[in-house]
């Protein structure tokens, strides 16, 4: 077993600085910040502003003490004032190990984001965030790059697996919940990447163009509900423009919504490599993040030029100074830890958990659950994905070294630095192996599907095939279209061709067509499960777990459904500006099916499971605030969980959709339970002249279970009402 990776440096000068907080442990973390800026030399403020990734092979002008491992992120501290460095790693989906720049050190690589969202549960979302600090800290890390929030806009997005769907209330709330769980272990989160990175293609030179209402009740909603629940202590601002100006540089998005209309007190870090100007930091950007990535140390030299030549205010570097300084004591960075040992058996169970909860059955005409009973002697063959070894994971920064054995790594050079966004990486936990345990009598073999003749000559002779196809996503890149790639569209025609008895389990990223999809019998969507996916969907392939996923984006029947056929830049060479015009404003995914009248494949909000729900008695009333209700039975055989879920359906007559509310709630066999939901105003408003107007009039809402299967509707007069940014 390797060696675990541990930090000492810190961790010593962390016990003596216990001490000195102790004396003003009552102080908040504003006063105490401004203290402490105050105390500083300015070549000391100017240390926290500028960031570097540790790794090998990137030089670095800032010098870095010998045993510091290698990370995502570091800025020196400030010892003789107890300010601690900064020890900055990756993130959502486990701890990362860049480059295996620490050799040997692993992590529980957690489900996907969206295998999170398809939970909707926030007490989920704060658990892993929780889980993934434990980690982080007790490797010596007191920052988690953590909070990613961007909203689905484009189902080709390499990057959409790392996020939380399309819904601004869905992902805000379930971000919120996964920094609350992360800071709550003394770890300072991020949310990030503020805003609109919503695709990979050309991501430095594409130009989001969105009209500030759309914005506000779209993307910045996520944010700005992200933040008020959780607290982050830093926001990472993009790679992309927005409406002509650079994510990091762009001073409406950073001053005038961030700091002013939303009162963030925390800091701005640039994404790594998001920097072209010193002069970001008059628009609000607090820290240059991973500055080699950038052409230059702006936050170094070049900063100091302007400060020489009044163009930035000694008091602008002073502001940012103590943002960092707030933050990183509100989450108590300061305080001394000592080191936990990592126990991962228990974290994979949290992982295990996490991918149950997360996989989706998208369609079963009753083929599932598998009975052992019924299979005793049976052939059941398995077929693709490469099911024998283990589950696929995402590309890019968020990579995780597992902690449960060695991954099977296909492309991508290990020597190279820009080689996580090419590597893929097979998770070693085989659905195969778990099926075969499960299912004991039945017997099991597995072909590659590398050749499809083959594969329908041997599904010809089986009783049961189960299909295992992938669709790998990356940080970095975009899909080109929405089918699965490498034939594997075909391969499952011809399979099912040679055996109506056909059952498809996706590893995907994102939506995918189904040309094959009247032709087999149950579908699992499984996205990218973590280490423990195999065995979870065997869980839930055999009925051992009852699944209550629910899709937290809409899967098009294609793209000419979407508000984008082409993707924007596609092809383009490298370098090349590119504008990203979002027509649907903030009606993205369900809600531009709604808008446009059209049926998605699937919808968001569907998913389907062992036993059935009725839902009965919708009932709304105002109190202090707008409250929903209905009666949730559980009318089948099994215990399971549903998720009901709240459209506001109608404004005085005028249709239109957006999800106010759900609750993950879990049914014994014939139990009834109420469930009430209290409605964040800003989801009936509409954004405009600089606040939120709720109209005065009848709403009209609808429970459901998607997007597309509402159920009977209710409605209450509101007064009009305004509110603040
Ligand atoms: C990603 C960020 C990540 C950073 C540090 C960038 O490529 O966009 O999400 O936190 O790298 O690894």
């Amino acid at each position: 077993m390797p060696r675990p990776f541990r930090m000492s440096g810190l961790t010593l000068l962390l016990a003596a600085l216990a001490g000195a907080s102790v004396a003003h442990a009552a102080e908040d973390a504003d006063t105490k910040a401004a203290r402490t800026e105050a105390q500083m030399t300015h070549a000391e403020r100017m240390r926290l502003l500028l960031g570097v990734m540790p790794v090998a092979a990137l030089p670095t002008q800032v010098e870095i003490p010998p045993d510091t491992p290698a990370m995502a992120g570091y800025v020196a501290g400030v010892p003789r004032l107890g300010v601690p460095a900064q020890w900055a790693t990756d993130a959502g989906l486990g701890v990362t190990n860049p480059n295996q720049g620490r050799p040997g050190d692993v992590a529980t690589a957690m489900p996907s984001g969206l295998a999170l969202a398809s939970a909707f549960d926030p007490d989920l979302a704060q658990r892993l965030g929780a889980t993934v600090a434990q980690e982080a800290r007790a490797k010596g890390f007191n920052i988690l790059l953590g909070g990613g929030v961007n909203l689905t806009l484009d189902p080709r997005n390499g990057r959409n697996f790392e996020y939380l769907g399309e819904d601004p209330w869905l992902a805000g709330v379930l971000a919120g919940h996964a920094i609350r769980g992360t800071q709550g272990e003394g770890v300072a989160s991020t949310i990030k990447h503020f805003a609109l990175n919503a695709q990979e293609t050309l991501r430095l030179y594409a130009d989001a163009v969105m009209d500030e209402a759309a914005l506000r009740e779209g993307e910045l909603l996520a944010f700005q509900l992200g933040i008020e629940i959780g607290q982050p202590a830093s926001v990472m601002c993009a790679y992309n423009l927005v409406n002509g100006h650079k994510a990091c540089g762009n001073d409406h998005l950073l001053n005038t919504v961030l700091k002013r209309d939303w009162g963030y007190k925390g800091w701005v870090m640039s994404d790594w490599g998001a920097v072209t100007d010193a002069g970001f930091i008059n628009a609000g950007l607090d820290q240059q993040a991973g500055s080699q990535l950038d052409r230059q140390a702006w936050f170094g030299a070049p900063l100091q030029q302007l400060i020489d030549a009044g163009k930035v205010a000694p008091d602008r570097v002073s502001d940012a100074v103590r943002r960092i300084l707030r933050s990183l004591y509100a989450v108590g960075i300061d305080t001394a830890y000592a080191p936990q040992p990592i126990d991962y058996a228990a974290n994979a169970r949290v992982a295990l958990e996490a991918a149950r909860a997360g996989i989706v059955l998208l369609k079963n005409d009753g083929a599932l659950p598998l009975a052992a009973s019924a299979l005793e002697g049976k052939r059941v063959l398995v077929v693709g994905g490469s099911a024998d070894f283990g589950v696929l994971a995402g590309g890019g920064s968020s990579q995780v070294t597992p902690s449960n054995g060695a991954p099977r790594v296909v492309g991508g050079r290990a020597d190279d630095i820009m080689g996580m966004f090419t590597r893929q990486v097979f998770l070693p936990s085989s659905p195969l192996a778990a099926l075969r345990a499960a299912l004991p009598k039945a017997q099991i073999s597995f072909q590659s599907g590398y050749s499809p003749e083959v594969g329908a000559a041997h599904a010809a002779k089986a009783d049961l095939v189960l299909v295992f196809a992938n669709k790998w996503e990356g940080e970095g890149q975009d899909s080109g279209s929405l089918a699965l790639p490498q034939g594997q569209d075909a391969l499952i025609a011809q399979l099912a061709a040679a055996n109506p008895n056909t059952v498809v389990v996706l590893q995907t990223g994102n939506p995918i067509t189904m040309p094959w999809l009247a032709d087999v019998r149950a579908v699992v969507q499984a996205w990218y499960p973590g280490q423990e996916g195999g065995q979870a969907v065997a869980d839930v392939l055999v009925g051992q777990v009852n699944p209550s996923g629910r899709l937290p984006m809409s899967f098009p029947h294609d793209l000419a459904q979407t508000p984008r056929g082409a993707l924007p830049g596609l092809g383009l060479p490298p370098r090349t500006p590119v504008q990203v015009p979002y027509p649907e404003g903030s009606d993205a995914g369900y809600r531009w099916f709604a808008r446009t009248g059209q049926a998605p494949l699937f919808a968001f909000g569907h998913g389907l499971g062992y036993t059935a729900f009725s839902h009965s008695q919708p009932w709304a009333r105002q109190g202090d605030a707008v409250e929903l209700g209905v009666s949730v039975r559980n009318d089948g055989a099994r215990a399971g969980a549903d998720v009901p879920q709240a459209y506001l359906v109608a404004r005085n007559g005028q249709q239109l959709q957006r999800l106010v509310g759900f609750r993950k709630l879990t049914l014994e066999p014939g139990q009834q339970q109420q469930v009430s939901l209290r409605v964040d105003p800003r989801l009936l408003a509409d954004y405009s002249a600089g606040g939120w107007t709720v109209p005065a009039g009848r709403y009209t809402f609808a429970f459901g279970k998607s997007a597309s299967a509402l159920g009977p509707t209710v409605e209450l007069t509101l007064p009009a009402m305004r509110l603040k940014p």
